[in-house]
């Protein structure tokens, strides 16, 4: 980060942090300049230097640029990532922390690098509210600043009209409040003369409100969230001795000695040893937003980076699925089906778009349904994960419930969490019981590969009935145990003649079928044997969640046949039966098969072989499994 003028940023009082926004030509650049001269915070010779600039070019006093005055004495060829104004009132310090033109400017609001206090929103006197105006302000609204000033600018050139600005003044606040946004102050201007910057201007003595300074100077800076529940996002775990040091910064709420944590994903339970900080020698008793710290814990549980550690009864949601509103700046647009990586706070992860609900039109706040989101389009998208995340509403906790996207290596956009329509996952996969402490292998997974010579894992096998599951399963096990492989099938069947001897085929019983081979098959996976499952599991959250439980074992190929050519083979003649109605809920008939959409096999067993399918999922496991490179 670059400061340009950087002998105002030394303060004790923290600084306002304030971004200008506006259509191009609107102003702001000039706005910016005269602000800084009006309140004295030019370094000596800028003026001088402004001056001179304006008159080879042959133009009166041009306050814009100021920013190239300044500009120019940076050391050359440092690539800047957010460029950092100041500005001084008799009241404190300001920094402007995204300049005008900035290239990176929609990337940095929308990957919350710049987080604003307030915000100016610059419209022209004359043009009007024009497509950038609303798309900032849109912006502004994406991103929850409240705080939200407008300068109607360049009033000269429409003579200083009192009608003209009501006419504006109007327009602009009919646009924010559409989204929620009452700005704070509506304010004339003419940045090129400072009318109504410092001082309010004789040019308008209509207007009876304030100076943009003193605006400023009445807009408090947003509070840091330690009212809000505590959140502890994961960056780093250091490992001295024993004991295990868990490092990051509090984004929200306050953490105590003594506490009883909750962390998640793995919803493992401990208590705060101790809180030590780099910048104080002794350790601390409580800490809180802001502050980056390091933990110890009473338990040596498990806990890596990206896990979020907060109190047990206020802890942040847990899903696999949500639904965002998202501002996309990818140069390949948005769509159904693909992944991007998402990263909240500390966490990264694969998200696929599950469905765009609307593409927003942010000139007229309309929304469409639409099959793309375009680069510089807001819409509402379905994310769906392989693994459950913790995460937060927005509305309920900006700082977890905010992310970005990447594709491939670009930040490709952002966006904010909503839970509408999701229930929270995590009610469904806490244990009931208290007091419980997991304990920590000594032999850990990857020393029993090395044992048995090659890698395992979970090959959850789904598809309706008759697609060949258990075939296929029986075989691939019969051959791996010739090479000498722990392999091991658990098959719905057999499963339900013990596990599962309880349940039918209700959807909570399959949804509690799935949940328990998802447990069984993780245990027997870290143990070290490759599980080849087959169940129809023919919903997709169940699977999901059964994915959950070992995400990095977990590999679904699903095995594809349509109805019509399982009905025909009918292994078990449950087909003929369920059509005449003598099975209820027989999936494929009464019952739905929720197709995988991101399955890691395919193997289209209603049209090949045995010995296709079979040879098809040993290339699979050789390229998986196998230690050897
Ligand atoms: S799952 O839906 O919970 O994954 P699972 O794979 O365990 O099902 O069991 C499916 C097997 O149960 C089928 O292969 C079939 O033999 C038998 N079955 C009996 N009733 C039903 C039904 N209503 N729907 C599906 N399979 C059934």
């Amino acid at each position: 980060m670059e400061t340009l003028n950087p002998e105002i940023a030394v303060t004790d009082i923290p600084p306002l942090k304030l971004v200008i926004v506006g259509h191009v030509d609107h102003g702001k650049s000039t706005l910016i300049g005269r602000m800084l001269h009006d309140t004295g915070s030019l370094p000596d010779g800028k003026v001088e230097a402004v001056k001179a600039m304006s008159e080879r070019r042959g133009m009166p006093m041009e306050w814009a640029f100021v920013l190239d005055a300044l500009q120019a004495e940076r050391d050359q060829g440092i690539t800047i990532d957010t460029t950092q104004i100041f500005f001084k009132t008799p009241r404190r310090p300001y920094v402007i922390i995204d300049a005008p033109g900035h290239k990176e400017f929609l990337k940095n609001m929308v990957s919350g690098a710049a987080s604003a206090d307030a915000a100016i929103l610059v419209v022209d006197a004359k043009e009007g509210v024009r497509e950038q105006t609303r798309r900032h302000g849109y912006i502004l609204h994406l991103l929850g600043l409240e705080k939200v000033i407008v300068c109607v600018n360049k009033m000269d050139l429409v003579d200083h009209d009192e009608a003209r600005f009501h006419e504006l003044e109007r327009e602009v606040t009919d646009y924010l409040s559409g989204m929620g946004i009452v700005p704070a102050h509506v304010l004339p201007v003419s940045a090129r003369h400072g009318d109504g910057l410092a001082q309010l201007s004789d040019n308008m003595p209509w207007f009876k409100g304030s100076s943009l300074i003193d605006a400023l100077d009445a807009t408090d800076p947003k509070p840091l969230p330690v009212e809000l529940p505590l959140r502890f996002p994961i960056q780093d775990v250091y490992k001295f001795d024993e004991r295990r040091i868990l490092a990051g910064r509090i984004e929200s709420g306050k953490i105590s000695v003594g506490d009883t944590l909750m962390i998640s994903p793995s919803n493992a339970r401990a208590k705060v040893q101790t809180i030590e900080t780099w910048s104080t020698p002794a350790p601390l008793v409580t800490a809180s937003a802001g502050q980056s710290i390091g933990i110890t814990l009473d338990d040596q549980i498990f806990v890596e980076r990206g896990h979020v550690v907060s109190h047990v009864e206020d802890a942040p949601v847990e899903t696999n699925v949500f639904r965002a509103r998202i501002f996309w700046l990818g140069r390949a647009p948005l769509e159904v089906g693909r992944r991007y990586k998402l990263k909240l706070a500390t966490m990264e992860h694969a998200v696929e778009v599950q469905a765009i609900e609307k593409v927003i039109n942010v000139e007229d706040l309309t929304d469409k349904p639409a099959e793309r989101i375009e680069r510089n389009e807001v819409g509402e998208v379905v994310f769906r994960a392989r693994a459950v995340l913790a995460l937060d509403e927005f509305k309920d906790n900006p700082r977890l419930g905010r992310f970005v996207l990447i594709d491939g290596y670009d930040m490709a956009g952002g966006g904010l969490v909503s839970m509408d329509g999701f229930p929270d996952q995590r009610k469904r996969q806490a244990p009931t019981s208290q007091n419980i402490f997991a304990v920590e292998h000594r032999v850990d997974t990857d020393a029993r590969w090395q044992a048995n010579n090659h890698k395992s894992g979970i090959l959850w096998l789904t598809g309706l009935s008759g697609s060949g599951k258990s075939t296929l399963a029986l075989e691939l096990e019969h051959q791996l145990f010739r090479r000498g492989w722990q392999a091991y099938v658990l098959d719905g069947d057999n499963i339900r003649f013990g596990l599962s001897a309880d349940l039918g085929f209700s959807p909570e019983d399959r949804a509690e079928n799935i949940r328990r081979v998802g447990e069984v098959a993780a245990l027997f996976a870290r143990a070290g044997v490759l599980v080849i499952t087959a169940f129809i599991s023919p919903y997709r959250e169940d699977r999901d969640r059964a994915r959950a439980v070992a995400p990095d074992l977990f590999h679904e190929v699903y095995l594809k046949a349509n109805l019509a050519v399982c009905e025909t083979r009918d292994p078990k003649g449950l087909y003929e039966k369920a059509r005449k109605g003598e099975i209820a809920e027989f999936t494929g008939i009464s019952a739905p098969y929720e197709e995988p959409t991101g399955a890691e096999l395919e193997v289209e067993t209603g049209t090949q072989s045995l010995a296709e399918s079979t040879e098809q999922l040993l290339r699979y496991v050789d390229a998986h499994f196998s230690l050897k490179v």
